[in-house]
């Protein structure tokens, strides 16, 4: 089912970036911006792209003092043919859709969220940028906006999707990042919203983040909220490692985002014979073979950042160096292999790309 849309264009287009190298990350925002909104009388209704700019809501909304909202991160690439796709759009759209139930708020129709995306993308396909490693990522989001003060499951919410043309989503691109493992504040606990993409988990991360910024890290890897003992995710990504010839990443127990990136990662690994292990990883057994030499590769996936390579890992007080520092032969080809099916240079043999028009 397709919701209707109504499209207003803008009178005053905005100029596009021209220097596509210093795109950076979430900085410029395209011409228009979907809206739709929600009410438990009248359903889903009033579907439109509308020229960018700001969202007047109530100021008691739910999404003000409860946190009611959820977002996706999904990009936009212009193929070496110059079509516009995207990158397994439905995993995000069935994500976005868990990710609601979790915080009570609305369902959206799986076609009818796709096609507000591919309609607001076809729109702003001028605004993909042409120059390599750089797309359009598009982020759409709910919230709820109940204009009253008690705490209840949302009637009222409104679907928005912006898109924003990006480079790097890390200042080192994709040359390895230090990261600090975090063993004050946790991220999430199981039965929480940690499996969710919702602010919140992102609102909880911000103190410990900004901490490893300020001790020189990039971010901060994550261990598990009850014993403080399991790795779960790092930063805004999901998180592997190379032991040995073996590949392990912690399992979706609840507090880890079920990733795409991670799960696409899994397939191309499991297709070029890799074992991979989804499983509990203490920070112990991590050390421990940091330690004696079998921890060979470290790297973190996900949309914004495909595939980071770590380069290094503290922890109480020691600084332990990852495959020199340097970027590990594996993590270089996923992130390669990746980049290759989302840029359209390579046969797609899993059926993961979906054009979205014509450049
Ligand atoms: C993504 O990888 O798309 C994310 O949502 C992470 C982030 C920028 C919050």
């Amino acid at each position: 089912m397709k919701y209707e849309i109504t499209v207003t264009k803008t009178t005053a287009p905005k100029q596009k970036p021209t220097d596509e190298k210093s795109l950076g990350f979430g900085r410029i925002f395209t011409d228009h911006m979907f809206l739709m909104d929600y009410s438990d009388k009248e359903g889903w209704h009033n579907g439109r792209i509308v020229p960018f700019g700001m969202i007047p809501t109530h100021p008691a909304s739910t999404v003000f003092h409860y946190g009611a909202e959820i977002f996706e991160g999904m990009k936009a690439y212009r193929t070496a043919n110059g079509d516009i796709q995207l990158f397994r759009p439905m995993e995000n759209v069935k994500r976005f859709n868990n990710s609601a139930a979790r915080l009570c708020l609305p369902q959206l129709d799986e076609e009818g969220c796709l096609n507000a995306i591919s309609t607001l993308v076809e729109l702003e396909k001028d605004w993909v940028p042409h120059s390599e490693g750089t797309s359009l990522y598009i982020r759409p989001f709910m919230y709820g906006n109940d204009p009253h003060l008690g705490v209840h499951a949302v009637a009222n919410a409104t679907f928005a999707i912006i898109c924003s043309p990006v480079g790097a989503y890390y200042k080192e691109g994709i040359n390895p990042v230090k990261i600090a493992i975090e063993e004050e504040d946790v991220r999430a606990v199981r039965g929480g919203t940690g499996y969710a993409k919702c602010g919140g988990n992102y609102a909880a991360s911000l103190r410990a983040g900004q901490k490893a910024e300020q001790n020189g890290f990039t971010q901060v890897l994550w261990l598990d909220g009850v014993e403080r003992k399991y790795i779960e995710e790092v930063g805004s990504m999901n998180v592997m490692f190379k032991l040995g010839e073996t590949i392990v990443t912690p399992a979706l127990t609840g507090s880890v985002l079920p990733g795409i990136t991670r799960k696409s990662c899994i397939d191309l690994l499991k297709a070029w014979g890799y074992t991979v292990e989804e499983r509990l990883f203490s920070v112990d057994e991590l050390i421990a073979a940091a330690e004696n030499g079998t921890l060979k590769e470290a790297w973190g996936t996900g949309t914004a950042a495909v595939v980071s390579p770590i380069g290094k890992l503290y922890y109480n007080g020691v600084t332990h160096v990852v495959t020199d520092n340097q970027i590990g032969a594996l993590t270089q080809k996923l992130y390669d292999e990746l980049t290759s099916i989302q840029w359209g240079k390579k046969e797609d043999v899993f059926g993961w790309t979906y054009k979205v028009c014509n450049g």
